[in-house]
């Protein structure tokens, strides 16, 4: 637990004079507080010691306090950090937050106001470890929605999930079994102006087509033999929220039709009814089908596919962005503590070499299912090549693939055997690869340096 007055605090500006300002005045109310004079600097600091809030500025020569802020989330990411904007620059402000900073100063500010936010936030974090809720402390109060990963893609999605956000239309989520589709509708959901009402998820593969007509639009009392009482169906519980339509590709015809006269006419007849029920229900839909094709084959209506694919929002999958799996694992990791009552504080990092070099067929669930596998069996404080067992590979088989797959493949696990062999010395094994260290980093981020081909 954090003791309020022993907090460290690493103050990050450019000019002498500020830093000698706010430290000064941060270390007369007993804080451990320590300065770097440019974003590098801050880095640095932060890899030889953890701090519990991090007050940087934002624009700096070098690496300014954005970037600083995306690499101290990796680094650090115990850490609240507060962002000092220059006045009216609100828009850096906002995407600082977006980024994950707990809160902004607006320049200039009285050495008070920095006081009152430094301890309202150690305060803050203070109540949250006391609950166990370790870091979720530092972020936002929607965590268990947080879409955890920095990389370009997921960041992305973030950034479409906030747009898509604002407006009230349809939105398709698409991608791979476990890639996160669910936890995307939620967000989208939970930072639309509909939060306050219901989040109603369907899954519309799980349920047989009777039974799911009468859960979805409703029916009256006696409509049919089993329906003793009147149900007034999802679409209406779902009023002034979000309707969750997982798994829309399995969807049957005749249900297509249904759904989309109610989304055009915005009104349910449930059935044997004749009034009709005014509905305002924002509908998400998700498939990891290739719903383009199914319109092809006929199996799904193409007048209902461009009525829901409003906003389309694609969730690549885990091997495409390997360099989210460090931060990902960190979350999971802390997200089964809290479920197994377990109290891991990580794995090592020839385990992180292994999981990165998988081909994740399952996606952010299969590594989840791997982690739990693993921390059930295993003990210490940190998990270690020995509890993960090799047989955790992808239960779902190797596919065939086609030759460039094979060879990044072939590529990625020669990486990972080189850098087990020296230790994770990244010079040296660029050195025996017979790479430069940049093109190293690029490799073990998951970047593919050819472009894509498109298959004819
Ligand atoms: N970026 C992420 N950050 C944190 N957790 C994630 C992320 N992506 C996925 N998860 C977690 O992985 C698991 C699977 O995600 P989710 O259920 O959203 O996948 P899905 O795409 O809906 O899968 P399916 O197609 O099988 O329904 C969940 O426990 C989810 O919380
Ligand atoms: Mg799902």
């Amino acid at each position: 637990m954090i003791q309020t007055m022993t907090a460290s605090i690493l103050v990050v500006d450019d000019e002498p004079a500020i830093q000698d300002i706010l430290t000064w005045s941060l270390a007369a109310e007993g804080y451990r507080v320590a300065t770097a004079g440019s974003g590098e600097e801050a880095l640095t600091r932060v890899g030889e010691q953890d701090f519990d809030v991090i007050v940087t500025d934002i624009v700096m020569p070098g690496l300014n306090g954005l970037d600083v802020l995306e690499r101290l989330r990796v680094l650090n990411p115990r850490a609240s950090v507060i962002v000092m904007t220059a006045y009216a620059a609100l828009e850096t402000a906002i995407v600082a937050l977006r980024r994950g900073a707990c809160d902004y100063l607006e320049k200039p500010f009285s050495v008070d106001v920095l006081k009152e936010r430094v301890q309202r936030l150690l305060q803050y974090r203070e109540t949250i470890w006391k609950d166990g809720l370790v870091r979720r402390a530092v972020q936002p109060p929607s965590a268990g929605l947080t879409l955890v990963g920095e990389s370009d893609a997921i960041r992305s999605v973030r950034e479409q999930i906030a747009l898509a956000a604002r407006t009230s239309s349809s939105v398709l989520i698409t991608g791979e079994s476990g890639v996160g589709k669910d936890l995307v509708a939620r967000a989208v959901h939970a930072a639309s102006s509909r939060h306050d009402g219901s989040f109603v998820p369907v899954n519309c593969g799980a349920i047989p087509e009777m039974l799911l007509e009468s859960q979805l639009f409703g029916h009256v009392r006696g409509a049919f033999t089993t329906a003793v009482q009147a149900n007034p169906g999802l679409f209406v519980t779902a009023s002034h929220g979000t309707l969750y339509l997982d798994e829309i590709g399995e969807l049957p015809l005749q249900l297509q039709v249904k759904l989309l006269r109610v989304i055009e006419d915005k009104c349910i007849l449930p059935a044997s009814d004749t009034t009709p029920v005014p509905v305002d229900t924002r509908i998400i839909a998700s498939t990891n089908r290739d719903l383009d094709r199914e319109v092809e084959a006929g199996r799904f209506r193409e007048d209902l596919f461009y009525r829901l694919n409003v906003v389309h929002l694609t969730v690549p999958p885990l091997r495409e962005r390997r360099g989210d799996i460090p931060i990902l694992v960190d979350h999971l990791v802390d997200r089964l503590n809290a479920k197994l009552g377990t109290r891991y504080l990580g794995v090592e990092r020839d385990v992180l070499w292994s999981l990165s070099g998988r081909p994740w067929r399952g996606n952010v669930r299969e590594l989840e299912n791997v982690l739990e596998r693993t921390m059930v069996l295993g003990s210490g404080d940190l998990l270690s090549l020995r509890d993960l067992s090799p047989d955790q590979g992808s239960p779902h088989g190797e596919p065939p693939q086609d030759l460039r797959g094979a060879v990044r493949r072939f590529e990625r696990q020669h990486l990972m055997d080189v850098l087990a062999a020296t230790q994770s010395d990244k010079r040296k094994a660029a050195r025996v690869l017979g790479i430069s260290l940049a093109s190293l980093y690029r490799k073990l981020r998951g970047e593919t340096v050819d472009a894509p081909e498109q298959p004819n």
